[in-house]
């Protein structure tokens, strides 16, 4: 697929090929760029990414899926507009890479194929990031580590795109792996995974609201985080971040936060601790446990974080009302996207059929809904 892509827009073969997965969300929102602990799955449906090396000075990208095509020059390398708005991800990876030390004299062609839904909240961005990140290395002889290539496509939505994401998206496609959770330990950027419970699957529904995270809500968040370590950092020199703190230290400074900021802050400190308490739980394979943790996550967004919104809470609360769910909540940055529930193999498409029919019934239009399995994380493919 992607070659005969690739082909038809270029007229030669490429040289590099690398694919990269979407990722759910599983527990620990908005913990990651707190420097706390998160843990997130990376799902079968990815990005590919094929690339060759040009004559010129000139860099060229077809995107399969977004119809889209377009070119800049190395030199000007920069964020784009309207219809080449989707450069930005891979060139952000691009000039990432020159920045860290990667020559590259001449330009290139770049096509990609995707099966990740875009602006669904399983981070379709992190995927291609990802996924041009390897080509990219493979094309220029730039070879990096696998924990440097996930912070190259940290740094390309930070300084490039202008998200102040963290590091779940990026962590999670890079460390996926077939029937496992990523767990990612933020302040040390230490990655691991733990075994997904056997028999347990995730199924996904799109509210379809889009969620456009740079533009506002996200970076409103990331500051009222900021600011709450800020105010405890005063109170006690040890955090250095809010997943430092426990919850006592944030009632401590109560007096010292708007009620908006004290919220966030409880929500991040609250949160960060589930994801401990889910680790156990899925030590010992308490189910029951792992479902009331992300049900527990999901009011906190609602009510403290604030980053739900009405359709995604009716699914969550539909969902959890469900036989053979364990539980549900919004998976990723929120304000729209996705909500995410944990069953058991009878969990039934007939279910799923009728939380998508009662959505429609109020909100006038059918949620988007699958089940996945999880894939593994990513890298070349040749
Ligand atoms: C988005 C961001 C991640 C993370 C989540 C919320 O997906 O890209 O870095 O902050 O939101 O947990």
């Amino acid at each position: 697929m992607i070659k005969e892509y690739f082909k038809s827009q270029f007229n030669c073969e490429p040289t590099a090929v690398a694919q990269a997965p979407g990722r759910l969300e599983f527990i620990g929102n908005h913990v990651d760029y707190n420097k706390g602990v998160v843990m997130g799955v990376a799902i079968e449906n990815h990005i590919t990414v094929a690339v060759s090396m040009r004559d010129d000075d000139e860099i060229h990208m077809a995107s399969e899926g977004l119809r889209c095509f377009g070119k800049v020059k190395l030199s000007e390398v920069a964020l784009q507009e309207k219809k080449q708005k989707f450069m930005n991800y891979p060139l952000g990876v691009f000039a990432m890479l020159r920045e860290a030390g990667m020559k590259a004299d001449k330009g290139f062609n770049l096509a990609d194929t995707s099966t990740v839904p875009t602006g669904a909240g399983v981070s379709s961005s992190a995927a291609i990031e990802l996924a041009t990140a390897y080509a990219l290395c493979k094309l220029y002889d730039f070879p990096l580590s696998k924990i440097d290539t996930v912070r190259i496509g940290k740094a390309a939505e930070n300084n490039f795109v202008g998200m102040p994401c963290g590091i779940l998206d990026q962590g999670v496609s890079g460390f996926g792996e077939k029937d496992a959770i990523v767990r990612i330990d933020c302040k040390a950027e230490e990655f691991s995974t733990l075994p997904l419970p056997a028999g347990t699957y995730f199924w996904v529904f799109n509210s379809g609201v889009k969620h456009a995270l740079v533009a506002g809500d996200y970076a409103k968040r990331h500051a009222s985080c900021m600011e709450a370590a800020e105010t405890l950092a005063k109170y006690d020199p040890k955090i250095t971040c809010l997943a430092d703190a426990e919850a006592s230290a944030v009632e401590a400074n109560k007096s010292k936060l708007s009620p908006e900021t004290f919220n966030r802050a409880m929500h991040v400190v609250c949160e960060n601790r589930r994801v401990h308490e889910m680790e156990r739980a899925l030590a010992v394979g308490d189910l029951e446990a792992v479902g009331d943790l992300m049900k527990a996550s999901h009011m906190s967004s609602r009510f403290l974080f604030e980053n739900s919104c009405k359709e995604i809470d009716f699914l969550v609360t539909e969902l959890s009302a469900q036989k053979n769910v364990y539980g549900a909540r919004l998976s990723g940055g929120g304000f729209g996207g996705i909500a995410i529930a944990l069953t058991n193999e009878n969990f039934s498409e007939a279910q799923a059929k009728e939380v998508a029919e009662k959505f429609h019934a109020k909100f006038g239009a059918f949620p988007k809904f699958f089940r996945t399995t999880t894939g593994p994380g990513a890298g070349l493919v040749e």
